[in-house]
C-alpha cells in the first residue's frame, strides 16, 4: 500500500477524487506507439475482424496488458461484455483457439458478421445478443470477465454483483475482472446506450450533449461524445463506472485487489487475492503495474494532452465541417447567379442576332 490509497475492507484503491474537474484526470499510453505494436501482432486475424481503431476501445491495451494476463492466469472460459466492432473479441477468440479455452462475447448490438465470426472460431466462441445483466447469470463459469458494455454506475455496479453472486454461490473464485473506462470520461459520470433499460432510481438526469474535463456539466455544443447520452453532471453518487467498482469494493466480502492502470481512458483490474495466491507469475507481472506516484502523475499529464488534442480536433472538425457548408451554400448561390447571367446573355445574343439580321 502506497501513499494515495486507501484501504476499503482490504482492498487497495488508488485515489481518484469524485468531484468532477480537471484535477481527476488519469493516464494515457501514447495512441500511436500501442496501436502500431498491436497491429504487429501475429495472433490475430484484424484482416477479417477488428480493423476499427475508434477511441472507445480497450484492444490497445491487449498485448500490454491483457493478453500477459492471461497467459499468467491460463483461464479456460473467458467472457468480453461490449464487443461492438469486434476490435478486442477476434484478439481474444484467437487467444481462446490457441489455449483451448472458451470465449463468451456479450453485446446487444453488435457491429460485426457474428455468424461468420462464430463459424471462424467455432468450438471457442460463443455469442449473446443480450444485456449483460441478463446474460451473465446464463453463463455457467468464467475465469475472467472483460467489462467493456454500458459505462454506467447501475450496470458495472450490477454485473459485479453478479460476479460476486457467482463466487460466493459456486466454487470458481470470484473472476479476475478487467473494466475499461475508470477514467475521464466516463470515471465519474454515466453513460447510458439505452438510458430505457436502468431503473430510473439509478438513473442520472442526461442528455446527448458532450464533456470538456474542465467543467463537470455538459457543454451546449461540441465536446467528447456529444452524440451520447451523458449525465447531466459529474461526480455526484452512483455516478461513473469508477464510482461503481469503488462502492462494490466498499462492500464484498471478497478479498479483492485493485489496480488502474494509466492507459487510454483507464484500466482497471480486479484480481482476487485466492488468485493470485495461488499464482506467483501472475501476482509478481501485476506487481509491476504499481506505479510509483510520480509516474502517475506524468502518465496523468500526457492523458490530459491527448484528451485535449482530441477536443481540439473536434473542435476544428466541426469548424470545417461549418465552413464547408458555408461555402457549399455560397457556391450554389453562384452557381444561381451564373444560371441568371447565362439566361440573359443568351436572350441578349438572341436580341443583337434578330436585331443584326433585321438591319
Ligand atoms: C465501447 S463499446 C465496446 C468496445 C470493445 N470492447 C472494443 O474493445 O473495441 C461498447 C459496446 O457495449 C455494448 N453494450 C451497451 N450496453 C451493453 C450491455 N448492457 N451489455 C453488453 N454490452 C452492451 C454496445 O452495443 C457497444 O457495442
Amino acid at each position: 500500500m502506497r501513499p494515495g490509497d486507501v484501504d476499503a475492507g482490504g482492498v487497495w484503491i488508488r485515489r481518484q477524487p469524485r468531484s468532477g474537474g480537471a484535477d481527476k484526470m488519469v493516464f494515457s499510453r501514447g495512441d500511436v506507439r500501442t496501436y502500431s505494436s498491436v497491429e504487429n501482432s501475429p495472433s490475430t486475424s484484424r484482416k477479417t475482424f477488428g480493423e476499427n481503431q475508434g477511441e472507445a476501445t480497450v484492444y490497445p491495451f491487449w498485448e500490454v496488458i491483457v493478453e500477459p494476463t492471461l497467459k499468467r492466469l491460463r483461464p479456460r472460459v473467458v467472457v468480453e461484455v461490449g464487443s461492438e466492432a469486434a476490435n478486442s473479441t477476434v484478439r481474444l477468440a484467437a487467444f481462446c483457439r490457441e489455449q483451448g479455452a472458451l470465449l463468451h462475447s456479450i453485446d446487444p448490438a453488435p457491429k460485426f458478421d457474428v455468424e461468420r465470426f462464430s463459424q471462424e472460431y467455432e468450438g471457442y466462441f460463443q455469442f449473446h445478443r443480450a444485456k449483460s445483466l441478463e446474460a451473465l447469470p446464463r453463463i455457467p463459469t468464467y475465469d475472467v470477465v472483460l467489462i467493456d458494455g454500458d459505462h454506467n454506475w447501475y450496470t458495472v455496479f450490477h454485473e459485479s454483483k453478479l460476479l460476486e453472486e457467482r463466487a460466493l454461490k459456486q466454487s470458481p473464485p470470484f473472476p479476475m475482472v478487467f473494466l475499461h473506462d475508470v477514467g475521464w470520461p466516463y470515471a465519474r459520470r454515466d453513460l447510458y446506450y439505452d438510458p430505457t433499460s436502468i431503473p430510473p432510481e439509478f438513473r442520472q438526469p442526461y442528455a446527448r450533449k458532450g464533456m470538456h474535463p474542465d467543467q463537470s456539466r455538459l457543454l451546449d455544443s461540441g465536446g467528447m461524445n456529444p452524440n451520447l447520452c451523458n449525465a447531466l453532471e459529474e461526480g455526484t453518487p452512483r455516478n461513473g463506472v469508477l464510482t461503481a467498482v469503488e462502492d462494490f469494493l466498499a462492500q464484498t466480502s471478497i478479498p479483492l485487489d485493485f489496480w488502474i492502470i494509466p492507459g487510454l481512458n483507464g484500466l482497471g483490474i480486479l484480481a482476487p487475492r485466492a488468485v493470485l495466491e495461488q499464482n506467483a507469475s501472475l501476482a509478481d507481472y501485476l506487481d509491476q503495474w504499481r506505479l510509483p506516484d510520480d509516474v502517475t502523475a506524468y502518465l496523468e499529464r500526457i492523458e490530459d494532452f491527448r484528451i485535449r488534442n482530441i477536443l481540439r480536433l473536434l473542435d476544428t472538425r466541426a469548424a470545417l465541417a461549418r465552413e464547408q457548408a458555408r461555402l457549399g451554400a455560397r457556391i450554389r448561390e453562384l452557381e444561381g447567379v451564373v444560371q441568371q447571367m447565362t439566361a440573359k446573355l443568351h436572350a441578349a445574343q438572341g436580341e443583337l442576332s434578330r436585331l443584326k439580321a433585321s438591319s
